[in-house]
């Protein structure tokens, strides 16, 4: 642990965020428009899909790592995610879900963890992000194939990864976001609002600081205040952003 003074108020706890190491890249994802993800194992041989800062940017790093910490405080089934390398070959990692599917439609009233799949929803609206189609969505079978666990990935492309935008931004939800079609929406409203009063509750505290902290130090992004004030005031307003958002989504087929 650092002692204090030489480190920020973020290091007292240890990482929000694992740091992995001994990374090694193996085949790369097939996947259209893919940010090069490529799967890859660590040192202790656990499975990733890795994106490189090389390829994406800082951004969708600075994103993936709010939304995941984000997401797993507000009820959102997600991999769990890590960083590894540094330069150019920073970069995030999803933990390899086996057995995944894609959305499809006719999946729709086969998910079981319908209050997680809300949640998603109400972190697409807080962070602002529009990149949900099909794609972004894995449904695992579990037990028969009519029981399928859906998980959110990829929120690499949500405003949050621009701050700037994202400080002006203020309020407001995406209007016509890249969504997958055919969401039981109905059904995910009431783990949407949950996990909106969860936001609610995290916002402005020490723990949202230090993810806000962290996550801008790894992309050694410098307006971490600034952002933190726009979370706070957007995660203050999550039932109202779910609210408009849910409308948004209400109006595609
Ligand atoms: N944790 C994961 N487990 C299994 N498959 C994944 C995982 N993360 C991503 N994938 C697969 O890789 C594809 C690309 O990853 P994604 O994070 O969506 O990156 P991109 O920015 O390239 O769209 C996904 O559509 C999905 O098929
Ligand atoms: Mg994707």
């Amino acid at each position: 642990m650092t002692p204090s003074g030489t480190g920020g108020g973020g290091h007292l706890f240890g990482n929000a965020i694992e740091r992995v190491s001994a990374v090694v890249d193996a085949r790369a994802v097939e996947v259209d428009h893919s940010s090069e993800a490529v799967f890859a194992v660590d040192g202790s041989g656990r499975k990733w899909v890795r994106k490189k800062m090389l390829y994406t940017g800082w951004q969708p790093i600075l994103a993936e790592s709010l939304g995941w910490l984000i997401g797993r405080d507000i009820g959102v089934r997600a991999p769990v995610g890590a960083i590894c390398g540094s330069g150019d070959e920073l970069s995030w990692l999803s933990s390899y879900v086996p057995n995944a599917l894609h959305w499809q439609r006719n999946y729709a009233h086969f998910v079981q963890n319908i209050d997680e799949f809300g949640a998603m929803l109400a972190l697409d609206a807080l962070l602002y992000n529009a990149d949900r189609h099909a794609k972004n969505i894995l449904l695992v079978p579990e037990q028969g194939e009519e029981n399928l666990i859906a998980w959110s990935i990829d929120v690499g492309n949500a405003l949050v990864g621009h701050p700037q935008d994202f400080i002006a931004l203020d309020l407001g939800v995406p209007k016509k976001p890249n969504s997958a079609r055919a969401l039981p929406l109905e059904l995910m409203r009431v783990g949407a609002f949950a996990a909106a009063k969860q936001a609610a509750k995290l916002a402005r505290t020490s723990t949202l600081e230090r993810y806000v902290t962290e996550a801008c130090e790894i992309v050694s992004e410098g307006t971490a205040p600034l952002l933190l004030e726009a979370l706070s005031r957007r995660m203050e307003s999550a039932v109202d952003l779910v609210e408009e958002y849910l409308k948004v989504l209400e109006g595609f087929p």
